[in-house]
Formats: C-alpha cells, sequence, structure tokens
C-alpha cells in the first residue's frame, strides 16, 4: 500500500504560474460598465501616486495581452486598487471585467505616467478633472499626503454621464472624510481642503453639465466661491478623462495662461488619458 501525501497547500494549489503574477483579494461591480477590484502588490512596485501599471491576463495562444491601468491607491497602501470599465471591443476588457478574488492576473511592476506631483511648479490651490474613470489616478492623491502638504485647496471635479457612474468617487471621498486612520497619516482636518464637484450630463443630478462648458462659463467659480477663475500664480491642475476631454480643458487651463508641464519640465498642469481605465 502506497502512503498518502498531506495535502499541503503547496501541493494544492493547481493554478499556473504565471509571470508577474498577482493574486485578486477583491472585486466591485459599480454600474454594467465599471468595476473595481484589489489586487496584491508586489514588494518590488515603487510608484507614486497617480502612474499606472500594465496588467493584463494570458491570452489563448499562452502569451499575456495587457493594459494601462491607473493605479487607484495611494503609494503608501500594502495592496493595489484598480477601476476601470468593462464593456469595451477587446479579448482583454471581455476577461478581465470577470475576475474573482483568488484569481490570478498578470502585472508588470514597472510604473509611469505624467499625473504626479513633481510635474507641477508650487502653488495654493489643485484642480483635479476627471471625467469617468478617470476619476481613478485622484482616487491615489486624494490619499496621498503630499497633495495635503502642497496645496490649501483641493478641487476634484468628476463628470459622469449618469448618476450611478460618480458612486465610485463619492463613496471614495465620503471615506476619506471620516477615515481616522488616514486622518493620522496626513495630518489632522486635511480633508476639509477636499472640495468635490460632481456633475452629470445624461441623467437628471443636482449640478448638470461638462465640466468645460461649466468652467466657461462661470459657473464652476460661481458654485465654489472662486474670484477670478484659474490663477497661472497659485492654480495648479491635473487632467484625466478621454483624449476630446483632455483637449477640450487644455485649451481652457492655456486660456487661463497654465501651461502644460512634464516630469522633466514642472509648470502649471499636466494631462494623462484615462487607460482602459
Ligand atoms: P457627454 O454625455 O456630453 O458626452 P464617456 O462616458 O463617453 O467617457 O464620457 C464621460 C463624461 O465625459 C460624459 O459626461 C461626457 O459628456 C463627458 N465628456 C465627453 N467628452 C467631453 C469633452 N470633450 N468635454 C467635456 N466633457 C466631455
Amino acid at each position: 500500500m502506497t502512503e498518502m501525501k498531506p495535502v499541503t497547500e503547496a501541493t494544492a494549489v493547481k493554478a499556473p504560474v504565471l509571470p508577474d503574477a498577482q493574486t485578486v483579494l477583491e472585486v466591485k461591480h459599480w454600474t454594467d460598465r465599471l468595476f473595481s477590484f484589489k489586487v496584491t502588490r508586489p514588494q518590488s512596485l515603487r510608484f507614486r501616486s497617480g502612474e499606472f501599471v500594465m496588467i493584463g491576463l494570458l491570452g489563448d495562444n499562452g502569451k499575456p495581452i495587457l493594459r494601462a491601468y491607473s493605479i487607484a491607491s495611494p503609494s503608501w497602501d500594502d495592496v493595489l486598487e484598480l477601476y476601470s470599465i468593462k464593456v469595451q471591443d477587446g479579448p482583454l476588457i471581455l476577461k478581465m471585467q470577470h475576475i474573482k478574488p483568488g484569481d490570478q492576473i498578470i502585472l508588470r511592476p514597472k510604473p509611469v505616467g505624467t499625473l504626479v506631483h513633481d510635474a507641477l511648479l508650487p502653488g495654493k490651490r489643485i484642480w483635479f478633472f476627471a471625467t469617468g474613470t478617470g476619476f481613478a489616478p485622484f482616487a491615489s492623491l486624494l490619499r496621498e499626503p503630499q497633495t495635503y502638504e502642497d496645496y490649501d485647496e483641493v478641487i476634484i471635479t468628476h463628470t459622469c454621464r449618469e448618476v450611478a457612474e460618480l458612486e465610485y468617487g463619492r463613496q471614495l471621498i465620503e471615506n476619506i472624510r471620516k477615515d481616522e486612520m488616514l486622518e493620522e497619516l496626513i495630518g489632522e482636518g486635511f480633508a476639509d481642503k477636499i472640495r468635490y464637484y460632481p456633475t452629470t450630463t445624461r441623467e437628471q443630478s443636482p449640478k448638470m453639465g461638462r465640466i468645460t462648458d461649466l468652467l466657461k462659463d462661470g459657473t464652476v467659480f460661481k458654485d465654489l466661491g472662486i474670484e477670478g477663475g484659474i490663477k497661472p500664480e497659485t492654480d495648479r491642475a491635473m487632467v484625466c478623462g478621454s483624449l476630446a476631454f483632455n483637449h477640450d480643458i487644455k485649451a481652457i487651463l492655456e486660456d487661463f495662461g497654465l501651461r502644460e508641464g512634464a516630469n522633466s519640465e514642472p509648470k502649471e498642469f499636466v494631462v494623462e488619458k484615462a487607460f482602459v481605465g
């Protein structure tokens, strides 16, 4: 009679070992178009809040299919959080939306991106302009201590088609405001600096309209009690949305006299395309 080997954790796990594999810890579906998920963070991964990484799955041919995802968690967090769209053509996105806790995904630990504090000159007030899943890098930056060290006021605008698409951001900001651990880390009363300005374009909500139109006609400034609009001496901005949105906001910021900066040449604003994303 052959002796039975005890089933240890090592012998029980049958999942294939992927290169740069990380484990899915949590998945939350927000709407039929949007979901967020948390994965283990590789020890080797260092990133700056606001950056993105390549994430994906193995394709049918056994080769990794990777796309850029903005990291929604702050740089100090133990786990990585991602916020993404589901419905789009392409095999990866279709499969990614079906991931569940315990699954493995591939994560290339090489973060990049322009929405980082180093790309901006010192200022007093920072604007985060997001549409749709372009909120993700700001979910990271809103939990980043440097945001509050560098600025007296942090204005986050988020424009979505429908009210339900604002929910991830709304809850995140609500949780930031009551998170005692975060207050201990960042400083007492830090969340009082946040001003949240959500708008919708295709469903009734308290504030309707594209943020671009609301900036151009001065509604935003009136609502927030800001005299004289955006000023290059004091205001800084980070932008994350669709290509068309980025293009339009960039033109508005330039009309206010702000210049686009980069890591290598910090100026008054920076722009990133919302990835997958
Ligand atoms: P709209 O409904 O008027 O197109 P999407 O879901 O297509 O990524 O869009 C997210 C949000 O961004 C929508 O509310 C959309 O408004 C808005 N949006 C899209 N393009 C622009 C743009 N060029 N300027 C301002 N807002 C935009």
